[in-house]
């Protein structure tokens, strides 16, 4: 018996030291360890066994157990490995794959240029206001001095909802509601979209955008408009820039001007960007008519403040050496992927 058994152990070890998988491992463990095995089997046949060679082949049956079984351990071990460095090796990423794309979006140039100009005011200490696009007559014309019958308004005919309520043709509207709202010290400014009446061409849109700043406290004078005005030019396009003041007119501020800056392509020098004059015009401003503050219940015999409105789209044109208005109100993603 014990001869057997040696040659089962024997049969056992060079049929495990053969096999590649661990399904074959499993066919050895029936084969040899299972209720049927080769092993049990013997191990039942022990009943025949005289008393003194029980303890002898039962002690050499377990030890040719424990060997086949520390054997089948090692092999199943060894193959796991080596079936998962083979899986491994085949699930190899290639990084040469062109990889799945995703479509981003691009940001408006007037919402960067917007944003860099909100930046700059911010950090002079201006709050941003909010008003609405929809306007009482009111509050676009009216109280900003400009009656039913001002020809300013032939300038900025809009979209009538009714006698009373246009779409705003100017951000301007949004410094009365703030100084009907809000006591001085104010100091703020409100971007945001206008509409006039006009046909679309390279340099007119019926939608476009204004920034409109409003300063008002005790003892403001032109100097401080020059001063804010100056410093927001320099922030915004370096400090090489220059900035001169046109007198102007506009029914809400006396006295008014518009505000150039030198081309900042050129500097000054004449270029197409700036038609050759040197000169890019940012804004129209002035200190805010007695008029109007009155309007708003502010007493302008107290009181004194300066006001600005830009032209948002005319800046990014300039800016990017744009020719056409429409080009950023059409979404064309060949145009605005370029910036
Ligand atoms: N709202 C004016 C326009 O659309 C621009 C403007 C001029 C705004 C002078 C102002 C200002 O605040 O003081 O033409």
């Amino acid at each position: 018996m014990k001869e057997k058994l040696e040659l089962i152990k024997e049969a056992a070890v060079s049929e495990i030291s053969k096999i590649s998988s661990s399904n074959e491992i499993e066919n050895i463990r029936v084969k040899y360890l299972g209720k049927k095995g080769e092993l049990t089997s013997i191990l039942r046949g022990m009943g025949a066994l005289t008393q003194e060679e029980r303890p002898v082949i039962g002690k050499v049956a377990n030890e040719v157990r424990e060997i086949i079984e520390g054997k089948i351990e090692e092999a199943l071990t060894h193959i796991k490995n080596q079936e998962k460095q083979a899986k491994l090796e085949k699930e190899v990423i290639d990084i040469s794959l062109p990889g799945n794309k995703r479509f981003l979006g691009k940001r408006n140039p007037i919402d960067l240029t917007l944003e860099h100009m909100k930046e700059i005011f911010i950090s002079m200490g201006f709050s941003i206001e909010e008003g609405p696009e929809v306007e009482l007559d009111y509050y676009n014309f009216e109280a900003l001095n400009i009656p039913k019958n001002h020809p300013a308004r032939s300038e900025q005919d809009t979209f009538y909802i009714n006698d009373n309520i246009v779409l705003r043709t100017q951000t301007s509207p949004v410094q009365v509601r703030v100084m009907e709202n809000e006591k001085p010290p104010i100091k703020m400014i409100s971007p945001g979209r206008v509409y006039r009446s006009d046909a679309a061409d390279a340099t007119h849109s019926p939608i476009f955008y204004q920034m409109e700043g409003l300063v008002v406290d005790k003892g403001i004078t032109f100097a401080d408009l020059k001063g804010t005005l100056e410093m927001f030019a320099k922030k915004m396009f370096g400090d090489k820039v220059k900035t001169k003041f046109r007198p102007h007119h506009f029914p809400f501020t006396e006295p008014s001007a518009e505000m150039d800056a030198t081309c900042f392509v050129c500097q000054g020098e004449g270029c197409r960007v700036c038609k050759g004059s040197g000169w890019i015009e940012l804004l129209g401003c002035g200190m805010v008519h007695p008029e109007v503050l009155r309007n708003c219940g502010i007493d302008p015999e107290i009181y004194s403040g300066f006001a600005f409105g830009f032209g948002v789209d005319r800046m990014v044109m300039t800016k990017y050496g744009l020719d056409d208005i429409r080009l950023l109100y059409e979404s064309d993603m060949r145009f605005l992927n370029q910036f």
